[in-house]
This record gives structure tokens, C-alpha cells and sequence, in this order.
């Protein structure tokens, strides 16, 4: 038994210095990016909007490029039912969240227009993003802004305007909840009051 333990001890601690070398251990993989691909990498734009690049444009001018770019997946208007538009609708679903069947678009859920010109820069026209312009992100941001109701036509939206638009569902989300009270059970719900 003695022996035993011994035998055991000594190889838990034979496993622990094996564990610390292990990370000193260098594999040569990888490598520091350049400051010229971090730069390309940080295109995150915040609630803020600071790192919004300079351009202008509006609902007018994205009516066309939407056309153009973005109908053949989404539908002509972005709704739900437009002929062609896949399962991802950008348009209309104001006041259904709290229904059995929420339609999420960017008018009825999401919190921060800022979002709309990063994700629109970020990833589409799907497989092809980080290819438009900033004049046309911000066009194609006014256009999906205007016909979800939130911004007119005529409205410019640029690095200024952007951050200030108000999203219907601004304050629908619930502040991230204390560790200890993280059970999302019926007292919690009932607290944050989405159960009556
Ligand atoms: C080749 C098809 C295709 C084209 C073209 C396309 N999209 Fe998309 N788009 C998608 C798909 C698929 C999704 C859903 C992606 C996902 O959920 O992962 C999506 C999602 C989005 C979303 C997020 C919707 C949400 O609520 O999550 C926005 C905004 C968007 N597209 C805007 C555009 C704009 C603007 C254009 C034109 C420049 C465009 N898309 C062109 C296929 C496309």
C-alpha cells in the first residue's frame, strides 16, 4: 500500500514538472502580425459609431444599389414575403418580439444602427464582404433605416447621423444578470418583468 501511494505521488508530481515544461516550449507556429493587418482586421464598428470612416449617403441612393446587390437574396424590399427574399428578413416585424411568432429584422430587434453599417461592410453581399464602399454602406444602411420606418428618404446618413438614429427596440434588452442570479426561471423572468 505504502508503495503504492508512493508510486502514485511520485508520478503526480513527475506529471506536474512535465505540465510546466510543456509551456516553456516554443512550436514555431505563427507569427506577430504587422501593424498594416491589424489595421485591416479592426473593422468593428461600436455602438458609438467613432470608427465610422468618413462618406455620406442616403435612402435614395441605396434604393439602387440594393437593387442591384442585395435584391437577389433578400427580395426586392427586404420584407419577409418580397418574391426571392431568403429566411433572413432586414424589413418589418415591429411589434411581433413579444408574439409566437417574432420576426426579427434590423427594425423590430436590432439595438444600434451602428451595427447595420458594420455587419453590411463585414459580410455582404454574402461571400463577398469588406468589398463596398463607404459611401455605399452608408447608402445601403440609409435605404434598410428608411423602409423599416426609422429615417426618411432624403435623410444623410454619415459618421455623425448614424450614431444618433434611435432603434424601436433600443431598450428591449435586459442589463446582463449577476452571476448568482443567472437562472433564467420564472422568478427571474417574472423580476425583469417579461412574465406577467
Ligand atoms: C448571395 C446572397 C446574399 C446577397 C447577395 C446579400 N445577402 Fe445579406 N444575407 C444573406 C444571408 C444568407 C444572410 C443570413 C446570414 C446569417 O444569418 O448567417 C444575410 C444577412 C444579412 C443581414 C443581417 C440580417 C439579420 O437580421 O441578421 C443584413 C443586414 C444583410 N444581409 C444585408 C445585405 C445587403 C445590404 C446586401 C447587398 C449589399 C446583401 N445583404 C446581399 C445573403 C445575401
Amino acid at each position: 500500500m505504502r508503495y503504492l501511494l508512493n508510486f502514485f505521488l511520485s508520478a503526480m508530481v513527475l506529471g506536474g514538472c512535465v505540465g510546466v515544461l510543456g509551456q516553456n516550449r516554443t512550436y514555431n507556429l505563427g507569427r506577430t502580425p504587422s501593424q498594416e493587418e491589424i489595421r485591416s482586421w479592426d473593422i468593428a464598428i461600436g455602438p458609438s459609431g467613432k470608427e465610422l470612416p468618413p462618406g455620406s449617403g442616403t435612402a435614395l441612393e441605396g434604393e439602387k444599389i440594393y437593387a442591384e446587390k442585395c435584391a437577389s437574396c433578400h427580395g426586392e424590399n427586404g420584407t419577409k414575403d418580397a418574391p426571392g427574399a431568403n429566411h433572413h428578413p432586414l424589413v418589418g416585424g415591429k411589434g411581433t418580439l413579444n408574439t409566437l411568432n417574432p420576426v426579427r429584422s434590423i427594425g423590430s430587434f436590432w439595438p444600434y444602427a451602428t451595427t447595420v453599417y458594420d455587419y453590411i461592410y463585414r459580410a455582404m453581399p454574402a461571400n463577398q464582404g469588406e468589398t463596398l464602399s463607404p459611401n455605399e454602406v452608408y447608402a445601403l444602411t440609409a435605404v434598410l433605416l428608411y423602409w423599416n420606418g426609422i429615417i426618411k428618404e432624403t435623410d444623410v446618413i454619415d459618421a455623425k447621423s448614424l450614431p444618433k438614429v434611435q432603434m424601436p427596440n433600443r431598450n428591449g434588452f435586459l442589463p446582463p444578470v449577476p452571476l448568482p442570479e443567472r437562472q433564467w426561471n420564472r422568478r427571474t423572468y417574472r423580476r425583469y418583468g417579461l412574465y406577467p
